[in-house]
């Protein structure tokens, strides 16, 4: 049977900031199919709770943002591309809040209310108290839905990207309430699918985020750049039956401190600016602790500020521990590391150009540089915002250099069966997080990514079998995925000899004398660029 085929200017693949901020920009000229692999609202963008970095106040300047940035990017931020998305920040808080999205703001004197996170050396982070990503996600959502041009296909998920002479044409996509594989015809197709948080045992990010995008575009010959850069977010709610719940770290900027189980304060001992060091260094530090005393989580405290602050600035965080038994005006709370955003991907300029034709990539996907080897708090949201709207501005002048599409061949699934045993599937899952959280976490070492490297090797292998054996679903989709996310950061992070921001092995502990971006492109030598 052939396969249904969808045509349009534009294929956007994920439903987050990215993904819909992109699309509205478009809407009015080109046409527009959204692919999710859930629902629209399911994305990282939801859970981002801290809020969007911007120089709005006062006494703060693009070039203390832009210093602070690449202070904590730990020499691998590009300057230039760095100096472009902060000057940008003002122009994107007016585009939000066109769009509907409510910044909180002072009761006093109705400007923004700052607030403040690890690595900034001002109040800078515009956010809608702790739900930020929700809000923003369900306002893009809301006008998504009011926009013409633009069609939403839920429950649909990329298996591969249609690629020609190094160009993209659109992709094969799973239709998960069929079960069967459509083709999408572009001229343009943008990655925007979020990031890779599920490669980990632990992880502050929503199922969803599996590397999809990330991992097509490394299939469809694309460079994937920096991808041992993971940063493991200090503050995720340790519980054992609430799982992935992030404790935003503006509550550090708010006062709170993150104590041991004889209730000692530790984070002075590790960086002059305590709880509010750079992520890295208080992800390092809790791991250590950890380590040094066998506990199984540390405690973060903010019950001393005042009843009334905590619940009105932190409502959806009181909420959620009340369910889980904390009532965090009065005692403090259980949290332990996990990983929480890459700011490695396909190697992508500040419109989200990639090197292979007719391929964009935007936000988590994507790696411009800006991070750098640690993400400053609360920048990912900036980021992914202007290489939306850049991109967007580009789109005739791509098109035209484009030129027409072709016709995507009918998929073949060639001699798959339905596989017999799919329990297998959901045990490779969970032996590449368990190896990636053992050998590939916050300190790594070599032998331990050689460890890493054999094992996921020969699971990669057997998984390339079942791909080519068993009819596509979700699940054997996202655990090819994953496996190949996981070959990249291990691959990446042997490449490193050093240690720098995120990626720490213990046997290069100093940094190296250049700071170089690591590159793997399939079919060609992998490199480190100055
Ligand atoms: C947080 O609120 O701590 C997370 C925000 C971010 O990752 O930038």
């Amino acid at each position: 049977m052939a396969g249904k085929i969808f045509e349009s200017d534009v294929l956007v693949i994920g439903s987050g900031l990215a993904g819909l901020l992109y699309s509205l920009k478009i809407a009015r000229s080109r046409s527009v199919n959204i692919i999710t692999k859930g629902t629209v609202t399911e994305s990282s963008t939801s859970r981002a709770q801290g809020g969007i970095a911007t120089v709005i106040g006062e006494n703060d300047s693009f070039d203390s943002h832009v210093a602070d940035t690449i202070r904590v990017g730990a020499g691998l931020c590009h300057s230039d591309v760095v100096k472009s998305i902060v000057a940008s920040g003002p122009r994107i808080v007016q585009e939000l809040t066109n769009l509907g999205v409510k910044f909180c703001k002072d009761s006093d004197d109705n400007e923004y209310d700052l607030g403040l996170e690890g690595g900034h050396s001002k109040r800078r982070v515009l956010h809608v108290k702790d739900h930020t990503g929700r809000d923003i996600e369900q306002t893009l959502t809301e006008r998504v839905s009011e926009a013409p041009n633009i069609t939403v296909f839920e429950n649909h998920m990329g298996v591969n990207l249609y690629v020609r002479n190094n160009q993209v044409f659109g992709a094969y996509v799973l239709d998960d309430n069929m079960g069967d594989v459509e083709r999408f015809s572009s001229r343009i197709t943008v990655l925007a699918t979020g990031g890779t948080g599920r490669v980990f045992l632990y992880t502050s990010n929503p199922d969803v985020a599996t590397g999809d995008g990330i991992a097509m575009a490394y299939r469809a010959g694309a460079s994937i750049v920096n991808m041992e850069m993971v940063q493991f977010h200090p503050t995720l709610l340790y519980h054992t039956k609430i799982r992935s719940f992030l404790i935003t770290e503006a509550l550090r900027g708010e006062g709170a401190i993150l104590k041991g189980h004889d209730g000692r304060r530790f984070m002075p001992d590790y960086h002059p600016d305590a709880e509010l060091a750079p992520r890295d260094i208080v992800a390092r530090a809790i791991d250590n602790e950890l380590k040094k005393t066998g506990a199984d989580h540390v405690w973060l405290d903010i019950s001393f500020k005042d009843t009334d602050f905590i619940v009105e600035r932190f409502p959806a965080i009181y909420e959620k521990c009340l369910e889980a038994g904390i009532d965090i005006t009065q005692e403090p709370i259980p949290v332990v590391p996990a990983a929480h955003y890459v700011m490695g991907g396909v190697r992508a300029d500040i419109n989200g150009r990639t090197d292979v034709n007719g391929l964009f990539a935007i936000g988590e996907t994507a790696c411009t540089g800006f991070h750098g080897a640690n993400r400053l708090a609360s920048n990912s949201l900036l980021e992914t915002s202007v290489s939306a709207l850049n991109a967007a501005q580009q789109l005739d002048a791509e098109l035209e250099r484009l030129g027409p599409p072709i016709e995507i061949p009918p998929w073949d699934p060639g001699a798959a069966t339905d596989p017999d045993e799919l329990v297998v599937v959901s045990h490779m899952w969970d032996e590449i997080r368990r190896l990636m959280a053992n050998y590939v976490g916050i300190v790594r070492s070599s032998k331990r990514l050689i460890r890493a490297r054999n094992r996921i090797g020969f699971l990669a292998r057997e998984i390339g079998t079942f791909y080519w054996d068993f009819k596509v679903t979700r699940d054997l989709l996202e655990l090819r995925n994953i496996a190949t996310v996981a070959e990249l950061i291990i691959r990446m992070a042997r490449m490193r000899r050093e240690s720098r921001g995120a990626h720490f092995n213990k046997d290069y502990p100093s940094l190296a004398n250049e700071a170089v971006d690591t590159l793997v492109r399939k079919g060609y030598e992998p490199v480190i660029q100055a």
